[in-house]
């Protein structure tokens, strides 16, 4: 009925045809209705996180163990409340000279130049180095994870026409990284730091310590989830505000705007675009019958843009209040990240609309997007600097 090129324009902000929708082709259920979104993410008993028992080849617990985001309470209560210790609002506050540091640090290294690549040069490695140095791995390795981090994004590009293949790749690179963080976290246990790595490795939940691959897992999820998404939070917001001058002259004269304008560039350009669950039981949604053991996939950018909860969803507004957008996530699993994000985003802008008040994306070499359609991100920036 719909041909794929359709079903992916949805997720950019046009209007889906309906708030769920089966795809009978591939047995899934897509949600591009906010309420029903809600509904999804706020019910784990029936909307369970662990999908990857539908997929044709299960993933071995030693790479989901320990993995949050794919587990449900009780287990995620327990895990969460133990890493929730490492990104307290204070821990995250304190990091804020250190991250206008580093963000100097990066512009200071290009020299007086009249464009640079703005995913190269501080997009990219800012959320990278700081991860890192919270984990206490070296920042040096940057490079490393960059090209690993493209290979996966690229991976995922056409994830619904060849689900084996795309998990096969996925599987290598993430043992890769795996690997390397075991190396870390095994010296963590001869010879404690003053990171958080040791702190992982010495934490207990009800009296247990977490296992080696539980702490490799979740440094390795704080790894991909910490920086790829940030960095095209970052992205996405440079290019939303050449899109819409006025509002961009607006921010840059009143810097308290800032906060608005990454929660609104999330809106309307959320990095994850979609969420996949798997029902527990036969239920129903929005009216629609959906039996147990069915993936459904709630897409983050229709939900965002459902006009019945934001009043001009095509419209950037930094100053839209409420904004109760879906970028983040909802319930249980909500970002851990948030405030760590939000900080980067607020000392970053700052930083560069002191330093390039003129900054803007170069029209003869225009952004370049992720290409995979469950996320939205710019992998190259060229912007013209004066
Ligand atoms: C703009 C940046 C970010 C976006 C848009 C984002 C988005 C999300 C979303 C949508 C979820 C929920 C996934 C689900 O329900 O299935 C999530 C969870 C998570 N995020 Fe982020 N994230 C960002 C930055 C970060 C950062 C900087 C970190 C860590 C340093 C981080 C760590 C996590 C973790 C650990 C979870 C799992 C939480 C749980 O399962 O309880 N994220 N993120």
């Amino acid at each position: 009925m719909f041909d794929t090129h359709e079903k992916h324009v949805w997720i950019r902000g046009e209007r889906p045809p309906a708030t769920v929708w089966w795809d009978e082709e591939t047995n899934i259920h897509h949600v591009y209705g906010y309420d029903e979104s809600v509904e999804v993410m706020g019910d784990p008993e029936t909307f369970s996180s662990n999908s990857q028992r539908l997929l044709p080849s299960a993933i071995g617990s030693e790479v989901t163990d320990g993995n949050m985001v794919r587990l449900d309470p009780p287990e995620h209560t327990q895990l969460r409340k133990l890493v929730n210790r490492a990104f307290t609002p204070r821990m995250i506050a304190d990091l804020e000279p250190r991250v206008a540091a580093l963000t100097n640090e990066l512009l200071d290294e290009l020299g007086d130049v009249d464009r640079m690549d703005l995913v190269d040069v501080l997009a990219y490695p800012l959320p990278v180095i700081v991860i890192a140095e919270m984990l206490g791995l070296p920042a040096s390795d940057r490079v490393w994870f960059k090209e690993l981090m493209t290979k996966h994004m690229h991976s995922s590009r056409d994830a619904l026409e060849d689900v084996a293949a795309e998990l096969e790749q996925r599987l290598a690179d993430i043992r890769l990284l795996r690997a390397y963080l075991r190396e870390h976290v095994v010296e963590r246990r001869h010879t404690p730091r003053e990171d958080m790595l040791t702190g992982l490795v010495e934490a207990e939940v009800d009296g247990e310590r977490l296992t080696d691959d539980q702490v490799v897992n979740f440094a390795n999820l704080l790894l991909i989830a910490g920086h790829v998404t940030t960095t095209a939070m970052l992205a996405n917001t440079v290019v939303a505000l050449d899109v819409y001058p006025e509002q961009a002259a607006r921010i840059r004269a009143d810097r308290t705007l800032i906060p608005g304008a990454l929660e609104e560039s999330l809106r309307m350009y959320p990095p994850f675009q979609r969420m996949i669950r798997a029902t527990m039981v036969d239920t129903e949604l929005g009216g629609h019958k959906i039996p147990r053991d069915r993936l459904v996939s709630i897409w983050v950018g229709a939900a965002n843009r459902d006009e019945h909860v934001f009043p001009n969803p095509h419209t950037f507004d930094p100053t839209r209040d409420p904004n109760p957008h879906l970028a983040w996530g909802r319930g249980v699993h909500f970002c851990l990240g948030t405030p760590l994000s939000r900080l980067e985003g607020r000392v970053a802008f700052d930083i560069l609309f002191d330093r390039y008040p003129a900054m803007r994306t170069d029209p003869e070499r225009p952004p370049v997007f992720q290409p995979s359609p469950d996320f939205t991100g710019v992998q190259e920036l060229p912007v013209i600097l004066r």
